[in-house]
């Protein structure tokens, strides 16, 4: 199985939609990248869309309303992807308050950082599970055109044994952002965090991003990011876009924690514990699967 057009590139898989020039240019150049603005950095299946959403909405005084009527990746573009037109093109022109997402791994991003906490952007990093991400990866394979995977949860799990993954391997991203944990310019929250104290995260976020926001703005804000209304938001949940088909399974699809146990099998489940007991003991990663 290959997914269309992919490339390697320093050992990473790419989509097409990422040619081997932007992940240079993010490596090499110093982009026009500001003080103020925010980068949602995240392995795929991580929470990327419910974070751009918190973000776009604490940078932007939680106007739901504006976000209701326009896309998400529209207002949080996709900072590596030329398939709409790649923003890293045109930072200079962009808007401000500017929040862009992007699944660059961490050393990359970080060339972009100033380790000044008062220049250069901040760095919001979602991280999950390893074993809900491989599963909601999996349904995103099958679903979304372009990858168009028609095999079996296995035939997926030995994709990701033998590191053939667009954009890698999602515990060595978490591992490479670890190095950056204290960074002042850098906020890493879990997944399992933001389904467990939404309101407390919030909090959290709005702090790092320098904007106060009332008891009022926090619960508006979290009503609107819940599961459900943004399954049922179309600027949220993807089921217009094309390249995705909903009817195999929806983009906003059971937003759980320990998916899982429903899909990998003992070994496989094993191999990842172990994976991630050795991570733990070397860089404090830790997740919780419940
Ligand atoms: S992508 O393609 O990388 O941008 O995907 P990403 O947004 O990172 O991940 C999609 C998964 O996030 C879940 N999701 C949510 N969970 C809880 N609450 C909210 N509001 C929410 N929004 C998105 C989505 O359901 C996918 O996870 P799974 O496990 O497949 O349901």
């Amino acid at each position: 199985y290959r997914v269309a057009g992919e490339h390697r590139y320093d050992g990473i898989l790419y989509l097409p939609s990422c040619p081997e020039y932007v992940v240079k240019k993010v490596r090499d150049e110093k982009l026009d990248f500001r003080r103020d603005d925010v980068i949602v950095a995240t392995y795929p299946k991580s929470g990327t869309t419910w974070m751009q959403e918190i973000i776009w909405l604490i940078m932007n005084k939680v106007d739901t309303e504006r976000a209701k009527s326009e896309h998400v990746l529209v207002r949080v573009p996709y900072l590596e992807s030329t398939k709409v037109e790649s923003p890293i093109e045109k930072l200079p022109t962009m808007k401000r308050p500017l929040v862009v997402k992007t699944h660059l791994r961490a050393d990359l991003i970080m060339r972009q950082v100033s380790k000044n906490a008062d220049s250069g952007p901040k760095v919001v990093v979602v991280m999950r599970n390893p074993k809900d991400v491989l599963v909601s990866y999996y349904y995103f394979y099958k679903a979304c055109k372009s990858y168009d995977f028609k095999g079996s949860f296995d035939d997926f799990f030995r994709l990701y044994e033998s590191d053939d993954l667009v954009y890698g391997d999602p515990l060595d991203y978490c591992q490479q952002w670890m190095t950056y944990k204290d960074n002042p310019n850098v906020l890493i929250i879990h997944y399992e965090d933001l389904k467990a104290d939404l309101k407390g995260c919030i909090k959290r976020l709005s702090v790092f991003c320098q904007r106060d926001l009332s008891n009022d703005q926090i619960e508006n804000l979290a009503r609107h990011v819940s599961f459900d209304s943004m399954k049922k938001n179309p600027q949220t949940n993807f089921e217009s876009f094309i390249a995705m088909r909903p009817h195999i399974s929806p983009f906003i699809r059971k937003g759980i924690v320990g998916d899982w146990k429903n899909h990998l099998a003992d070994k496989q489940n094993e191999m990842i514990d172990k994976r991630c007991e050795s991570l733990h003991r070397l860089c404090g990663l830790s997740f919780r699967f419940l």
